[in-house]
């Protein structure tokens, strides 16, 4: 694992948004795996700026979203695929075609798992798969569990991550209780996993992922197992994970 630890929120999107940019460089027709939530915006901003000067071209790359609420259509504004649309997609030369999100209205949602899974398959492994990370260590949304989940599939959200994206909604009741998400299985297939970390209250959730025990109660924790992690993170999140001594 490679860790880098900036000084802040800006300087950790602008190196994590490097590490993307130089995946798209080297190759063109490249398979993104994205993730949503507020700590990639700024990473996003700053590949649209590179798109917009001219140094980075979206024309023929693919993208896969991680996941997305049951029940949001793609016109809600706290779903995921609204989100992408808004804060990248419609600001990039990329082709609308080419990005996929997990449907979340889909009227059977196993089903729509299973054509999710097909489709990543299908697609081949993601050449970098970004993942931010939840308070409780969750990826995507593979929620805390007795056992690691492989395919995508249809998840009961926490009370703890429910709690956490409640910000985004006007109630705390108006939060999907349900979502649709990669499992751990095509995001370990993922040739190499961009992990970013914004701020003190993930510091303890890092720590636990990269520094403990491999186990489905902390689902980032089996990113230990992965050959090629690069973790940005600015210094207040990495501070429980440096203090285990681990290198820079
Ligand atoms: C959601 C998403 C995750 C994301 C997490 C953290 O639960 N499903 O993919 O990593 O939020 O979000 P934030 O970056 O806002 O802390």
């Amino acid at each position: 694992m490679k860790v880098y630890c900036t000084n802040n929120y800006e300087a950790m999107s602008r190196k994590a948004a490097a590490v993307m940019a130089a995946q798209i460089i080297a190759k063109p027709d490249c398979l993104l795996g994205l993730a949503t939530g507020s700590t990639p915006i700024g990473l996003y901003q700053d590949l649209i700026a590179g798109c917009k000067q001219g140094d980075l071209d979206f024309s023929r790359v693919t993208t896969v979203n991680l996941d997305e609420y049951a029940g949001l259509p793609g016109t809600h504004d706290q779903s995921y695929r609204y989100f992408m649309d808004h804060n990248l997609f419609d600001h990039v030369n990329i082709d609308i075609a080419n990005t996929n999100v997990p449907n979340g209205t889909a009227a059977d949602p196993a089903q729509e798992c299973e054509r999710y899974e097909a489709l990543l398959r299908k697609l081949g492994p993601a050449d970098i798969q970004l993942l931010g990370m939840g308070r409780n260590g969750h990826i995507g949304f593979n929620e805390p569990g007795d056992a690691f989940i492989a395919p995508t599939h249809v998840v009961e959200l926490t009370a703890s991550t429910i709690d956490a994206n409640a910000r985004f909604f006007a109630s705390r009741d108006e939060v999907p209780k349900k979502a649709l998400t990669m499992g751990v299985g095509a995001i370990m297939r993922a040739r190499r996993v961009l992990v970013v970390v914004s701020g003190e209250d993930k510091a303890q959730a890092v720590r636990d992922a990269f520094a403990g025990p491999i186990t489905p109660q902390v689902p980032a924790s089996i990113l230990q197992l992965h050959p090629d992690v690069v973790l940005v993170g600015d210094k207040a999140a990495l501070a429980g994970l440096l203090e285990t001594g681990v290198k820079l």
